[in-house]
């Protein structure tokens, strides 16, 4: 399972980077801008940052809702570094876009699905992944991680090459359910991701390590 961290941060960024253990980073436009990224060339330069401190892939999201601006968009967020991925919503004109992107090597990940049918569509248009957004189906009283696990089958049973990235990820029991689940990545805030090294015992067994050596050692 790939680890991607969700944040447009470049200091969060550094420092799951900095553990060895990440794979990625997926942004969005809510995420930008709780940065205060704005402005096209800014916006651009933030993707190419990201690129430098990480080795993986990196989300970077179209704004235009039309088939044409999303093309052109895209086009321009590939053409900024080979990490970039380009993220396309689940609409009509969003399929229809990650088709030509595949058709041209570009690759992408489609966005904001909250349904086995949404991603369908996304592999059969070629997405390289496809996000759906747990944490917003459990808002609404509906199991997220269940449909990681039924789009996981979905995809195994056809051979779809589509990986299944889980994103809004909220907390540590979502990444570990995600991992049960079959989910190839799971995109996490970084308190989630250091979240799963808190364990009472860990704490507890190290300082009584260190109080035996003090002992002997002085
Ligand atoms: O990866 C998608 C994510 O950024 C959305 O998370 O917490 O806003 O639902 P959230």
């Amino acid at each position: 399972m790939k680890f991607f961290i969700d944040t447009a941060n470049l200091d969060q960024i550094r420092e799951a980077n900095d553990l060895g253990v990440l794979d990625g980073v997926t942004t969005n436009p809510s995420l930008m801008a709780k940065e205060n990224i704005r402005g096209e060339e800014n916006i651009k330069k933030h993707y190419v940052d990201i690129c430098n401190i990480v080795k993986g892939d990196v989300s970077a999201e179209v704004i235009a809702t039309d088939y044409e601006g999303m093309i052109r968009e895209g086009k321009e967020l590939a053409a900024l570094h080979p990490q970039i991925v380009v993220k396309v919503p689940c609409t009509k004109d969003g399929i229809k876009a990650i088709k030509y992107f595949t058709d041209n090597g570009i690759r992408t990940n489609c966005t904001l699905v909250f349904s086995v049918g949404q991603a369908l569509l996304a592999a059969k248009a070629g997405a390289t992944y496809v996000s759906p957004f747990i944490g917003r189906l459990d808002d609404i009283s509906t199991d997220g991680v269940e449909l990681i696990r039924k789009i996981v089958d979905v995809y195994n049973y056809y051979e779809f090459g589509t990986q299944v990235l889980a994103a809004s990820i909220r907390h540590t029991m979502h990444i570990i359910q995600c991992l049960e689940a079959g989910a190839d990545v799971a995109t996490c805030p970084l308190n989630a991701i250091l979240g799963l090294l808190k364990h009472p015992l860990t704490d507890i067994g190290l300082e009584k390590f260190l109080a035996d050596y003090k002992k002997v050692n002085g």
